[in-house]
């Protein structure tokens, strides 16, 4: 049986569950109505509530699963992570830091703490969903110049997960960042929910890929993205790809 933990798994893309153990890592219960109700029919749905920015509780929460997992886990995804809704629209010079607090550090956070656990574990896999705007020539294209503290955020994480690849290697251990795509989240849709906003998305998209329409639903996304990370070998650890598993089909 394949262990995963996956953070942010209240909503979203980190909702749909894989098959085999899975560990849901909260911050609270109060967005994860979706989530108690699959939880109480699976019994291989377990809920842990931590703070990915405190690293003594997320000792805990490792704590947790290791009881479960007799000290091991397969694949830690990192998803929890947010764009800061009222931030959207802010120039760069307006930038929003605690983007980086809730996005990039916190992950650091988790990715110490669950450490141990991978090491033993049988995949040995460490995921970051990443974003678009993490890219260089994304942005440059698009010429969005908002969300400067999100885009530092993932492009951040990226150079992160790309680090600890490398260290990792020798323990066996791969690391991935991976773009879900445009997504069909309540994150999505805080934005594209505005008429203006979504057309003015649309056209900032349509200059890296003229056939985009829209945002792809959350199983779309999550199948894409599990054959990639079944697909993550030593051969392609540390990389940057998108949902499609290349590095230029970003929707
Ligand atoms: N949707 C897209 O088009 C898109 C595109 C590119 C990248 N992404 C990335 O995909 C990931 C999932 O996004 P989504 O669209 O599914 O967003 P979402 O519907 O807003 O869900 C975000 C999840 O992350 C959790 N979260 C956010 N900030 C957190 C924090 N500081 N500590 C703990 N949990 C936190 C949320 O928990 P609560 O329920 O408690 O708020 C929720 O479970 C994010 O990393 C996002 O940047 C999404």
């Amino acid at each position: 049986m394949v262990s995963w933990a996956i953070t942010g798994a209240t909503r979203g893309i980190g909702s749909v569950d894989p098959k085999n153990q899975v560990f849901a890592l909260i911050r609270s219960r109060g967005t994860a109505g979706p989530l108690e109700k699959l939880a109480a029919k699976r019994k291989n749905i377990h809920i842990v509530v931590t703070d990915i920015s405190d690293p003594r509780k997320l000792d805990q929460a490792t704590a947790e699963v290791s009881k479960v997992t007799a000290g091991s886990l397969d694949v830690l995804i990192l998803n929890a992570g947010s764009a800061g809704p009222d931030t959207n629209a802010l120039p760069p010079i307006k930038i929003d830091c605690s983007q980086i607090k809730n996005n990039l550090i916190s992950n650091i956070y988790v990715i110490h703490s669950f450490l141990d656990l991978v090491r033993n574990g049988k995949e040995k896999k460490i995921i970051f969903i990443s974003s678009q705007s993490g890219d260089v020539e994304v942005t440059r294209i698009s010429g969005l110049p908002t969300m400067l503290g999100y885009s530092i955020s993932k492009a951040g994480m990226n150079m992160v997960t790309t680090k600890f690849g490398i260290e990792l290697a020798q323990d066996g251990i791969k690391t991935l960042s991976m773009s879900p795509g445009w997504v069909n989240t309540d994150a999505a849709q805080a934005v594209t929910g505005d008429p203006e906003i979504r057309k003015f998305m649309l056209s900032a998209f349509h200059k890296i890929d003229p056939s985009v329409n829209g945002p792809i639903p959350v199983d779309e996304s999550v199948t894409a993205m599990l054959q990639v990370i079944q697909n993550l070998t030593e051969a392609n650890s540390g990389k940057f790809l998108t949902h499609h598993g290349n590095d230029d089909e970003w929707f």
